[in-house]
Parts: C-alpha cells; sequence; structure tokens
C-alpha cells in the first residue's frame, strides 16, 4: 500500500476530528455528554474532505504533475474512506436526530422543509457516492467501462449534493464571522468550499480540450 496515500487518510480524518473537538467543546463549550454528535461533525468533514480530493486529485496532478503526481495513486482509497466516513455519519446522524438535538430541523416536534432537505440531499448523496464506491471493485462488481465512468460521474454529483447538504445547514453562520467560537471557519464552510474547488477543477479540466483543439 502506498505511504503517502495513507498519511494523507489519517491525516485528514485526524484533523478534522480535532477541528470539530476544538471548536465545539473547547471554544464553544458544548459539554463532553454532546461529544458524539461533535464526532459526527468531525467525521462528516473527513468524509467530504476525502472526496473532493479523490475527485481534484486527477485534475490537480494534470495540472500540477510534479506535486501531485505522485499522490494520484491514492484516488481510489481517498474516495473508499470518504464514503466509508460518510456511511459512519449517516448512520450516527439517524440514530440522534431527534428534536431536542436538531432543533433547527424541527417546528413544534415535527421535521420542518429545512430537516427534510438535509434528511433527503443526505440519502440521494450516499446513494450517488455509493454508486461510484460500488464499481471500484472491478473484481466483486465486473463493469463495462462505459458504467464504470457513469458512476464515477454518479460520485462527482453526489459530491455537489453534499455540498447543497451543508449549505442550509451552515449558511447564516458565515458572515458572522464574531460568532464563530475561537475564530474557527464552521464546518459547513469548508466543507461547501472544498466542493467549490472540486467542481472548478474538474470543469476546468474537462473544458482544457476544447481549448488546446482551439489553439492548434
Ligand atoms: C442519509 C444521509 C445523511 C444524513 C441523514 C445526514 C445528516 C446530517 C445532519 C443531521 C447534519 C447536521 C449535523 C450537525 O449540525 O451537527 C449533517 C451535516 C453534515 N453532513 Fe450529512 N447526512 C447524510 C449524508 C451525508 C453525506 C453523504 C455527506 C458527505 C459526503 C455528508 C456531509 C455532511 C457535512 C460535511 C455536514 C456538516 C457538519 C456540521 O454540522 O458542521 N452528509 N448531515
Amino acid at each position: 500500500m502506498h505511504k503517502k496515500t495513507n498519511t494523507i487518510i489519517i491525516l485528514v480524518i485526524s484533523i478534522s476530528v480535532i477541528y470539530a473537538i476544538i471548536r465545539y467543546h473547547i471554544f464553544n463549550g458544548v459539554p463532553l455528554s454532546y461529544i458524539i454528535d461533535v464526532l459526527n461533525k468531525g467525521i462528516a468533514l473527513a468524509a467530504i474532505l476525502l472526496i473532493a480530493l479523490s475527485l481534484s486529485i486527477g485534475p490537480l496532478a494534470r495540472r500540477f504533475p510534479k506535486k501531485f503526481g505522485r499522490i494520484e495513486i491514492g484516488k481510489r482509497l481517498f474516495g473508499l474512506w470518504g464514503f466509508t466516513l460518510s456511511f459512519f455519519h449517516t448512520l450516527i446522524s439517524l440514530l440522534i436526530l431527534k428534536p431536542n438535538h436538531y432543533k433547527i430541523f424541527y417546528s413544534f416536534l415535527k421535521m420542518n422543509v429545512l430537516g427534510e432537505f438535509v434528511l433527503i440531499s443526505g440519502f440521494i448523496s450516499l446513494l450517488l457516492i455509493g454508486l461510484a464506491f460500488i464499481t471500484s471493485f472491478p473484481h466483486l462488481f465486473p463493469f463495462s467501462q462505459k458504467s464504470f465512468r457513469l458512476t464515477q460521474f454518479a460520485g462527482y454529483i453526489g459530491c455537489v449534493v453534499a455540498g447543497l447538504h451543508v449549505f442550509p445547514i451552515g449558511v447564516n453562520q458565515w458572515t458572522q464571522i464574531s460568532s464563530w467560537p475561537g475564530n474557527m471557519v464552521p464546518i459547513t464552510f469548508i466543507s461547501f468550499f472544498a466542493v467549490i474547488i472540486t467542481v472548478i477543477l474538474r470543469t476546468q479540466s474537462s473544458l482544457m480540450p476544447l481549448f488546446q483543439k482551439e489553439k492548434s
């Protein structure tokens, strides 16, 4: 197994979880009894970052082969870990999704539009990323090249939907910088930003051959 890939995965997971603990437990004074909720945020952040990295590493390696070429080999493993973590995030979220934990998702003890949007977008995202996950095991599930490409594209759309999933949860906080615990950027903002960067890199990379053709 590639050593650099493992180091990156371990770093992304540890930094994401430690970030959530410092932001919520240390600077926001959230009691330790809410540790599962806080870990869930760290796991969700690591999931979206690894999925975004898995989708961005190809375009980055093509642009900066010296810097990113050597870690392109980790693309598949970044995606597999991203999906596994998003699966755990889903399980934990479904277990703790109750009005006393997530007041903003409920009105009069009934799930409101925001809660429904977060739930549905989460399911769609997990499903699409899961499709890409399944075809990443060609020995177990032999797919044609075309189906493989299609499911990989589904994974990309799943990542975009994950960006939509976090948007309404955090957008109100993004501009209220003075309310950020310990001046630490909201996890929803980091996640959304990672998805935007991924979309820009992939769009540029797919448009590049068109411009090259025009030039020649
Ligand atoms: C059925 C599937 C899913 C459900 C039910 C779900 C549920 C939730 C809930 C309830 C929150 C709010 C957490 C909080 O504020 O503490 C949340 C936040 C989040 N979710 Fe999901 N989610 C799902 C799928 C996903 C997937 C597939 C990803 C990533 C690929 C993802 C990434 C995130 C991120 C990054 C956050 C922001 C964490 C934060 O609140 O700071 N979710 N999700």
